[in-house]
């Protein structure tokens, strides 16, 4: 298979095409020829010291390192113990390093059955690539941590990002909420579209003391990281949750130590269960995925400078 991996831990070491033996499936095991690959912050920040890296060398597959989270495509192979899953299914999942699993950004990957949601007919591939890390982490925060019911409000910090936008749209249109989202004056027009009844431009004021007016928020989703957990928290009625999508140092994760114990930080981990209703939503027309760059597989490094940019209006797809 074909996989831009990267043949060392060094900072500067570039992803590169490489060629790496297929793998064949474990009983419990499914291969996937992959059609697109969404571009997320966490597939460069692997690749960057920190947390993230620390914990991929050390409980991830051996070098060469093969980046990615996302991908969409047809299953073409499977193991024995795999019963609910057929070759030819289109699938859409996540990998997973901890599993000891190569990146997706490959022409082929091996997960598990319960890394992947089986895709409706018709459904478009490109949108189904770049869904899981950003759907699941908006599901998660939104309903998992923060239990949000119709009628409840949710406030989105970084409203017009990749995983901003699919939480304006869930919280509105699936689950009913009242939907304040925050982002920089040019966004503010695309996060009223996506369903927001109320968009706080942060360039013009203090979002927090702006959203003060609105609250209390059931759920603050803070996809930016750099935002006060007191001044979040201060934003929750009862039973509500400041969910830390964004803010990777340990400084920030320990907001989750600090009374009332209301901040949660989320790690997305793709899951049948959680992928499903996002794909349901956008089967529906309930939820739409902006793609703004397609690339080939061969260029992840422009798709990771713009990435990196942090200015990104939606969702960035690599072709194999
Ligand atoms: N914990 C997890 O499991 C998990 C999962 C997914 C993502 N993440 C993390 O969450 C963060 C967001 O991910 P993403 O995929 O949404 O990134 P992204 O698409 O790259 O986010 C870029 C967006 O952030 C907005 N933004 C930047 N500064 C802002 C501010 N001060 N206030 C409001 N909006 C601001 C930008 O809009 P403007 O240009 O208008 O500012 C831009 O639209 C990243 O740090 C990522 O690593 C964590």
């Amino acid at each position: 298979m074909k996989a831009m991996a990267q043949r060392s831990w060094k900072q500067s070491e570039p992803l590169l095409l490489t060629e790496i033996p297929t793998p064949l499936p474990k009983p419990n095991e499914i291969v996937v020829d992959v059609k697109a690959i969404g571009v997320n912050p966490v597939d460069w920040k692997m690749r960057q010291r920190g947390p993230l890296r620390f914990a991929a060398r050390l409980i991830g597959p051996p070098l060469p390192f093969v980046t990615g989270v996302d991908f969409a495509g047809v299953v073409t192979a499977k193991g024995a113990e795999v019963k609910d899953l057929q070759v030819g299914d289109a699938v859409v999942g996540g990998t997973n390093f901890s599993r000891g699993q190569r990146g997706s950004y490959a022409d082929r990957v091996v997960v598990r059955p319960d890394q992947v949601c089986v895709l409706p007919p018709g459904f478009d591939l490109e949108v189904a690539g770049a869904l899981p890390v950003t759907g699941v982490t908006a599901w998660m925060s939104l309903v998992e941590i923060g239990h949000l019911q119709p009628g409840q409000k949710a406030l989105i910090l970084g409203a017009s990002g990749g995983v901003g936008q699919i939480a304006v749209q869930l919280a509105k249109n699936v689950r009913g909420a009242v939907v304040v989202g925050v982002c920089s004056q040019k966004n503010v027009a695309l996060v009223k579209e996506l369903g927001a009844d109320v968009v706080i431009d942060y360039s013009q004021s203090d979002p927090l003391a702006a959203a003060k007016a609105h609250a209390p928020f059931q759920v603050v989703v803070d996809c930016v990281g750099g935002y006060s957990g007191s001044a979040c928290r201060a934003l929750l009625g009862p039973g509500g949750r400041h969910v830390m999508v964004a803010g990777d140092s340990p400084l920030a994760q320990a907001q989750v130590l600090v009374p009332p114990w209301t901040s949660k930080s989320v790690l997305a981990r793709s899951t049948t269960a959680r992928l499903k209703p996002v794909v349901d939503a956008v089967a529906a027309g309930k939820v739409k995925v902006h793609i703004v760059e397609r690339f080939p597989l061969a260029d992840a490094e422009k798709a990771h400078q713009l990435s990196q940019s942090g200015r990104m209006v939606g969702k960035v797809v690599l072709r194999p």
